[in-house]
Formats: C-alpha cells, sequence, structure tokens
C-alpha cells in the first residue's frame, strides 16, 4: 500500500516538475496577422501607428505594438494556451486635435474582461494585465466614445502574451450563417405596395400595380379618378387628373391560379410622397462610376428581380450625371450649360430625356441629384443662380425626384444661422413650386441646423438626419439607433431620413464588395429603417442582388411597417444597456415592434405590455418569418443574438 502511495506522490512530484519546467514564451502582438484586423480608417500598424508613424503615446515612444482606428476588432483564437495578455494603450500623438476619444475592451468566453475608461487625444495612456487562461477566443475591441470615431487612432502599445500552450493566431470575424427567413411569395397574385399614393391636381400620375404571383397577370381598378387609365396588362395607372379629391380605388389581379384585390386611395391634393419613397440609388454602389446604362440596367433589374411587385419604384442617379467644370477628361469636362443657360449632362448621360422616358415606360420612376452650390460635393456642375432654370430642366425631362445637398454651398453661405441654412432650400422649394411636375425634394444637409424642424416648412418631402453611411455595423447603429427624438416631425408627405441601405453589393464605385454588415446586422438595418418610416433607397448594384439581400428587401409585411399610411416614426420605448425596444404605431391599431440587441453577445429581452401602454391578450406575429407566435398575457421575451433583433406586430 505504501509502495503504491509512494509511487503516486512520485508520479505527482514528476507531473508537477513537467509543469514548472514547461516554459513561458512572450509572444508579441505585433507579431501576429494584424491583418485580420478590421478599421474603421486607415491600416492596421506594425509597430506602426494606424497612419504609419511610430507608435508614441503621451510623449513616449513604443518599439511594438498594433496601431489602429475606431471602430476597430481582432479576434485572436488563443486556445487556452496563453497565461496572461497585457499592454498600455492610448490615443497616437499624431492626433494633434482634442476631437480623439476612444474606449478599449476586450472580451473572451461571452463576457467582457477589461475596459479602459474614455481615453482621449493627449492624455496618459492606461496599462492592463489580464488573465487569459480560461479563454478560446479574445476579441480586442477600441470603439468611439460616443462622438463619431474621427481622429480615433489608437494604439495597443507594448502589447504581448505569456504563453504556456498552443500560440495565438489572429482569426477572421466569425459571423453566422445568412439564414433567409422571408416566405416565398405564392404563385397566385397578391398585390404589395403602398395603400395611398399622392399627386398634385393635372399633374403626371404614375403607378405600377405592385404584385406578385405567376405571369400573366391581368389588372383591373374600380373608382379611378376620370383622368387616370390603366394599362391591363401592365398594371401601369397613368394620366392625370384635375379635380382634387380622395379616391377609392379597388385594384385587381389575376392570374390561371386566381384573384386577388387591394384598395389603394389616390390622393388628388396638395401632398405627395404620403408613404415612405422606395426606391434605388446610385451612390452607395457606384458613386461618381455610374453611367446610364448601370442606372438603366438598375431599372431593368428592379423589374426583373421582382422587387418592383413588392412596391420598390424609383430609380435615383446621385452625383457624377452633369459635367465637371475645369475636368479634362473629355467624358465628363466641357462646356457646363449651353448658350440659353440650361445645364449639360456629361457624355455618360448622352440623352437624360430618354433615360427617364424608358425608366417611365417600365412604370418606375426616376430621380436625379444637385445642389444648392456652384458644384456638387464630386465637383461638379450644381444649380447655385440657376435655380429656376435647373428645376424647369428636371421637370421637363421627366424627373420625379431631386435630392439636393448642401455641400459646396459652404462656400456660400455666411454661417449656419437658421436663416442661412433654410435659403438654399427655400429658393429651389420656389423653383419646384413653379413647375407642373410632381418631383419630390429630398433635402441632404446632413441634418444642420436641426433640420427636421423645419424641413417640412421648406416643402421637403425628406431631409437627410445625418452624415453619410457606411457598410459596417458601428456606422449603421450610431445612425439608426440615434434617431430617437425625431419621430415627432415624420409624417405622411415629410420623412426623416437616416441614409440609403447598405445591403448586397456596395463599394461607392467601380469596385463593389459584398455589405460588410454580418446576417443578423442586415436584419437590424432593414428592421430599423422599416420602423423608422425612413425613405428606402437601395444602395447595391441591382443587377448582383444574391438571394440573401433579395430576402431582406422583399419581406412584404415589413415593408408594410414602412409604408403604413399612419406615417407614424417608431420611438424608443425602452434602451436598457446594449438592448433596446422601439414601438411604431400602425393604422389598424396594432403596434410593430423592433427588438435589438446592440451588444457582443446574445440576450434575452423583455417586451412588457406596460412599456407600450397596453394591456390584456394580445397575438405576437414575427414579421420576418410571418408567422403567429401565439398569444400572450401582459409580457413577451425573446432571445437576441448578438446585433440581431426580433421584428414583432402585435394585434389585440
Ligand atoms: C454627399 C451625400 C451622399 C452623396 C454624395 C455625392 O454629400 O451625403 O449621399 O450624395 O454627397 O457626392
Amino acid at each position: 500500500m505504501n509502495r503504491i502511495y509512494s509511487i503516486v506522490i512520485l508520479l505527482f512530484i514528476i507531473g508537477l516538475s513537467r509543469v514548472n519546467a514547461q516554459s513561458i514564451d512572450t509572444i508579441w502582438l505585433s507579431s501576429l496577422d494584424i491583418n485580420k484586423a478590421s478599421l474603421g480608417w486607415g491600416q492596421p500598424g506594425q509597430n506602426k501607428s494606424c497612419q504609419g508613424n511610430p507608435i508614441t503615446i503621451n510623449g513616449i515612444q513604443y518599439a511594438s505594438g498594433f496601431g489602429t482606428h475606431a471602430n476597430s476588432s481582432l479576434y485572436i483564437s488563443l486556445k487556452g494556451g496563453s497565461q496572461r495578455f497585457s499592454a498600455i494603450v492610448g490615443i497616437d500623438d499624431e492626433v494633434k486635435v482634442s476631437i480623439g476619444t476612444v474606449v478599449f475592451s476586450i472580451y473572451g468566453a461571452g463576457q467582457l474582461l477589461w475596459k479602459s475608461n474614455i481615453i482621449k487625444a493627449g492624455s496618459p495612456p492606461e496599462k492592463f494585465d489580464i488573465n487569459v487562461s480560461r479563454i478560446d477566443t479574445l476579441l480586442l475591441k477600441v470603439d468611439g466614445a460616443g462622438d463619431g470615431n474621427g481622429w480615433d487612432h489608437a494604439d495597443w502599445a507594448n502589447a504581448y502574451f505569456l504563453v504556456s500552450g498552443t500560440k495565438p493566431v489572429t482569426v477572421g470575424r466569425i459571423i453566422e450563417e445568412a439564414v433567409i427567413l422571408t416566405p416565398k411569395n405564392p404563385p397566385s397574385p397578391q398585390i404589395h405596395g403602398p395603400k395611398i399614393t399622392g399627386v398634385r391636381p393635372g399633374h403626371d400620375f404614375l403607378f405600377r400595380i405592385p404584385a406578385t404571383g405567376n405571369r400573366p397577370m391581368e389588372f383591373s381598378a374600380k373608382g379611378l379618378p376620370a383622368g387616370l387609365k390603366l394599362d391591363e396588362k401592365s398594371g401601369i395607372i397613368s394620366g392625370n387628373e384635375n379635380i382634387p379629391g380622395r379616391y377609392e380605388v379597388e385594384l385587381t389581379a389575376t392570374n390561371k391560379l386566381g384573384s386577388c384585390k387591394r384598395k389603394l386611395t389616390i390622393a388628388v391634393g396638395d401632398q405627395i410622397a404620403l408613404t415612405p419613397p422606395l426606391g434605388w440609388n446610385s451612390w452607395n454602389c457606384f458613386a461618381c462610376a455610374v453611367t446610364q446604362e448601370k442606372v438603366f440596367a438598375a431599372a431593368d433589374a428592379m423589374i426583373n428581380s421582382g422587387l418592383a411587385d413588392h412596391g420598390w419604384n424609383y430609380i435615383n442617379i446621385d452625383d457624377c450625371w452633369m459635367v465637371k467644370p475645369d475636368s479634362d477628361d473629355p467624358i465628363l469636362g466641357g462646356k457646363v450649360r449651353d448658350e440659353a443657360g440650361n445645364m449639360l449632362t456629361n457624355k455618360k448621360f448622352p440623352d437624360m430625356k430618354a433615360l427617364a422616358d424608358k425608366v417611365h415606360s417600365r412604370g418606375l420612376k426616376i430621380g436625379i441629384y444637385s445642389g444648392p452650390g456652384p458644384k456638387t460635393c464630386a465637383g461638379y456642375e450644381a444649380c447655385f443662380m440657376h435655380e429656376n432654370q435647373d428645376a424647369a430642366q428636371f421637370a421637363k425631362w421627366g424627373i420625379d425626384y431631386l435630392k439636393y445637398d448642401w455641400c459646396d454651398y459652404e462656400k456660400i453661405a455666411k454661417d449656419h444661422s437658421l436663416p442661412e441654412l433654410k435659403k438654399p432650400y427655400v429658393t429651389m422649394m420656389e423653383a419646384l413650386g413653379k413647375v407642373d411636375r410632381d418631383i419630390v425634394y429630398s433635402l441632404c444637409q446632413y441634418g444642420m441646423g436641426d433640420v427636421w424642424e423645419w424641413g417640412a416648412e421648406v416643402n421637403g418631402n425628406c431631409w437627410r438626419t445625418t452624415g453619410d453611411i457606411t457598410d459596417d455595423w458601428s456606422s449603421m447603429e450610431e445612425i439608426g439607433f440615434n434617431q430617437a427624438g425625431h419621430e415627432k416631425y415624420a409624417g405622411p408627405g415629410h420623412w426623416n431620413d437616416p441614409d440609403m441601405l447598405v445591403v448586397g453589393k456596395v463599394g461607392w464605385g467601380p469596385d463593389l464588395h459584398p455589405t460588410r454588415l454580418s446576417p443578423y446586422e442586415q436584419y437590424t438595418h432593414i428592421s430599423l429603417w422599416a420602423l423608422l418610416a425612413s425613405p428606402l433607397l437601395i444602395g447595391c448594384d441591382m443587377t448582383q442582388l444574391d438571394d440573401f439581400t433579395f430576402n431582406l428587401l422583399s419581406n412584404d409585411e415589413v415593408i408594410d411597417i414602412n409604408q403604413d399610411p399612419l406615417g407614424k416614426q417608431a420611438s424608443r420605448i425602452l434602451q436598457l444597456e446594449n438592448m433596446e425596444i422601439w414601438a411604431k404605431p400602425l393604422e389598424d391599431g396594432s403596434i410593430a415592434v423592433g427588438m435589438f440587441n446592440r451588444g457582443m453577445f446574445g440576450s434575452k429581452i423583455v417586451l412588457k405590455w406596460s412599456d407600450l401602454g397596453i394591456s390584456g391578450k394580445r397575438t405576437i406575429r414575427d414579421v420576418w418569418t410571418q408567422k403567429n407566435l401565439g398569444v400572450f398575457d401582459t409580457r413577451f421575451e425573446a432571445s437576441i443574438p448578438s446585433h440581431g433583433v426580433k421584428l414583432v406586430r402585435i394585434y389585440r
């Protein structure tokens, strides 16, 4: 017995000495493949800042480190082989302005392991040394500290692991599978899209009845005003009606498998854009690489993909269709206006009227871009001092939507006082008021002077509330979730616009890439924009729509929330750390609710009737899967993945 006991002790001592003898290596973070990091700007710096300078914080230079830029993340697989991780973190001294502010954080095993305070440019660095011995995958994050990510040049200086086993390796972002939730529409006819549309008396009306189902399909419409006619084969209603009024029209779509009816109110009156515009815009995919062919291909794809059958109808050309003053490029340069002062197009857009006619012949509408300054943002001819003439020109071409971008007017405006901010938008409002065409007026000045408070006053049908969106989580979430409080300014005819959609293949042209939003993030993006009653302008190359993107854009119950005739924008009704609940009242008395998880890890959210101001039994419907989830008494609880959403509709 004693012998056995001694052997056990001996084996234990041998084992222990093995452990002790096991060497501990120091592995520098900068020796790993840091190119796997994602950065808000610049390049991952190996022993350098994100701008390529030696890593320097608060006057001290560090030989080793990883220079990055918020919002930044880097995943490192440790597989339990590392004991400790330490570093000194701060904003690089190359930032000379005071706006750089960041927070560093480290996650592992589903938990926050360490978080810095808010670190400002020029402030002393923070130091940490944490135990990572049980961690499989580590995530190093740097986020802006609530003031955007401008100048957030962040350094992980002297960062190293003490390693006793498997060596650390960086890994790409772990992205969930893209699951399609939207059920396919049946082959029998279904009519979708807005339930109300507005037109001014005597102005051209164009409405392509959005209907899914097998073709051929026949359409009919009861109760159309006398000035409008329906093409029974294409379902396109056109014409012009002089007599103001609300015309209650009954639409019918019929194919071999059956027929479907739906009501459409045609409101002939002062107001247009009675529901948020739905369409496509060229900027987020092509930027200045846009051409007439690409625009027409987008219009074709809108029809051929089937998206137009769900209500999408605007095809909007953004910047870069005009002549670029002083350009040597024979395609872009040349005379900016003709002798009579009419604005000319560049050679990529040889015939704007023909393009507009072609788009209209499909039953779709066409939009254009310009600005109140002498030039556009991209340096092309704009409307300054030619507003009346340009508005008339747009109308003559058959334009239905004008995005009017402040940009270069910056050098004309005396300051950012309210009268100066409003002035150019009033001038174009008056010019548009003189043309005999309905042109949706979209103000683009990034929210200056709280434009939501006066956008409707200058006849804006929508106004950008923010700067430009990009296809990453931090940009999309910051813009989307910052819309709280704007809801009281939205309503039929005038909408807050938190910028265009970044799903599908985007890239600000000529090179495109799939959106960098993960599938859950894309569900969040579309759900939130639908709840916000935002104009929905698809920003991707329409000719490269994949099934997942189509799924996001063709869910009729999601589109119905956005297009609801009541025209209410959702309010944030609950904010608990990373969880948010937004609710939008709908015309039929039901409520659309988005339950969002902005955090790094999956979590449960409880929706209480008391938070919604309702009581009694309610039926909950999952909007993305279009399935009822049951009847609930006082609350509804859901597990929401990181960056994901549960979008529900609550019925009495
Ligand atoms: C920006 C605008 C973008 C895009 C761009 C064109 O000011 O916010 O959406 O239109 O100009 O140059």
